[in-house]
């Protein structure tokens, strides 16, 4: 079977029901899925195979199709079989493979460090490469020490995150993470890891109505943190723009200004994580062009590249870069497959599609009937809150409307693992059920999506939702 019959045919196997069982199988025995319950997996609960992608949907190895409504894992977002890009990779790949950027450098990654620095906000204008975000996070952090370290300031080290927050698993990426089911089996993690509070509006008592007041009090505990550590101990504060674990926390945009300002009183540098927030996700290319702030670093992975090669980064103002670009000083950290060429080859094709097809449009365009027809929900009585922005949404399930009685512990595992998990895939839609914070369902679809896919995404949605109000 040739390539191109696979992409004609749709499965290059014979009896495809076997095959699946077959993958199943091997998988279970020989691989070890990420962050995944293995042992939950036997002859009757198979491990999914998912064997390939057509634009907002992807088909596993029974060839059933399914919405690709978390865009593989807030990465695809320009869907699946974009030629443009296999050809760029292709091309990169037959003239020159690979190089390191230790000490050298090459034209894809030169190329899309200057693209990066042109669509990043303010002055943030230097570009480190590496190959996903927890290595961005951890270098981020290792940037900051070694900052203040140049400059005198030799007892910062110290990180500020929001709770729940997940910001990767390596162990410095780890310390800066606030999920406890994370982090415990890996204690003691890396000194110096403070915690404040996560935007959750929906179950704030602070100030009614009042968002903006309520974002001034979440980032003044930021401010108390600091002042509580000593503020010539704190290295960094790491925030997403929209606090993806939780389910998709938007702070107001007086939560940006007051947090810039905190920093910048305390001498502590505002690391934006945009990992899963960049390339469109917001309908801008970074949060702080959606909530009007400039950090001063940037980290970013997952959308770069469309989700079509692995590669990550740190985006760093002129200002942070500075003390750095001295003959007797440098950054003593890197990664072998940092700003791979091909993946930089990959970055460049995407970010061209972005824009020749103004795909970040197409999001603002929707990111209100999406609101919208998400609202809809909320004649069910399980739907609780509906937050987001851009093709980023979360929908809070609760016991009750009014009181927001949540769903904890076991009753949280029966509503999401139990029901609305395999009842959303076997409809055919691929999202996040969630319950670090309280259960969330989670949608962030390719940003190529149509209103006709948020019709058919609110559609499952409400089947689903409407079978699970009976464990009420
Ligand atoms: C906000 C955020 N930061 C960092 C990471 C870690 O990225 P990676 O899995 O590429 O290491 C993730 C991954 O989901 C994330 O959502």
């Amino acid at each position: 079977m040739t390539l191109d019959q696979i992409y004609t045919d749709g499965i290059a196997v014979e009896d495809e029901t076997q095959a699946s069982h077959d993958y199943s199988e091997r998988a279970r025995r020989h691989l070890w899925l990420q962050m995944s319950r293995m042992g939950a997996y036997d002859e009757t609960n198979e491990i999914p195979i998912m064997v390939r992608g057509e634009g907002t949907r992807v088909y596993d190895a029974n060839g059933k199709e399914y919405f690709d409504g978390l865009s593989g894992l807030f990465t695809n977002m320009l869907g699946h079989g974009r030629r443009e890009i296999s050809i760029a990779a292709a091309e990169q790949m037959n003239k020159m493979a690979f190089f390191p950027l230790w000490t050298y450098a090459h034209p894809t990654a030169i190329e899309l460090a200057e693209k990066l620095a042109a669509l990043a906000p303010g002055d943030l204008n230097r570009v480190f490469f590496t190959t996903g975000g927890a290595e961005a996070n951890e270098s981020a952090w290792k940037l900051a020490r070694q900052y203040h370290r140049i400059r005198g300031d030799t007892d910062r080290y110290k990180v500020i995150s929001r709770d729940i927050a997940y910001h990767g698993t390596t162990m410095g990426a780890l310390t800066i993470t606030s999920l406890d089911a994370y982090r415990k089996p890996f204690e003691p993690l890396v000194p110096g890891a403070v915690k404040v509070p996560s935007v959750n509006f929906y179950r704030t008592e602070k100030y009614g109505d009042d968002y903006d007041a309520f974002g001034l009090w979440s980032a003044r505990q930021i401010e108390e943190a600091i002042l509580r550590e000593g503020p010539d101990t704190v290295a960094a504060v790491f925030l997403e723009p929209v606090q993806n674990a939780g389910g998709c926390f938007t702070p107001p945009r007086s939560y940006w200004r007051e947090v810039r300002a905190i920093c910048d009183r305390y001498g502590v540098l505002l690391v934006s994580d945009d990992v899963i927030c960049a390339f469109g996700r917001l309908g801008t290319w970074f949060g702080g062009q959606k909530y009007d702030y400039v950090p001063d670093i940037i980290t970013c992975a997952k959308g770069l590249t469309a989700g079509y090669a692995p590669l990550g980064a740190m985006i760093v103002s002129d200002r942070i870069a500075e003390p750095f670009q001295h003959e007797d000083q440098s950054f003593v950290h890197g990664f072998t497959w940092s700003g791979h060429p091909v993946s930089c080859a990959v970055a460049l094709a995407s970010i061209k599609i972005m824009e020749d097809e103004r795909v970040l449009q197409n999001v603002l365009k929707n990111e209100l009937y999406f609101h919208e027809r998400l609202l809809s929900l909320k004649d069910l009585p399980i739907v609780g809150d509906i937050r987001g922005t851009g093709y980023f949404w979360g929908v809070e399930l609760v016991k009750n409307q009014t009181t927001k009685e949540t769903w904890s512990g076991l009753d949280a595992q029966r509503l999401l693992r139990g029901y609305v998990s395999p009842e959303m895939f076997r409809r055919g839609l691929i999202c996040r059920s969630d319950d670090r914070g309280d259960p969330v369902v989670q949608l962030a679809p390719p940003l190529i999506s149509t209103r006709n896919d948020i019709d058919h995404i609110v559609g499952i949605l409400r089947e689903v939702f409407t079978g699970a109000t009976k464990l009420l």
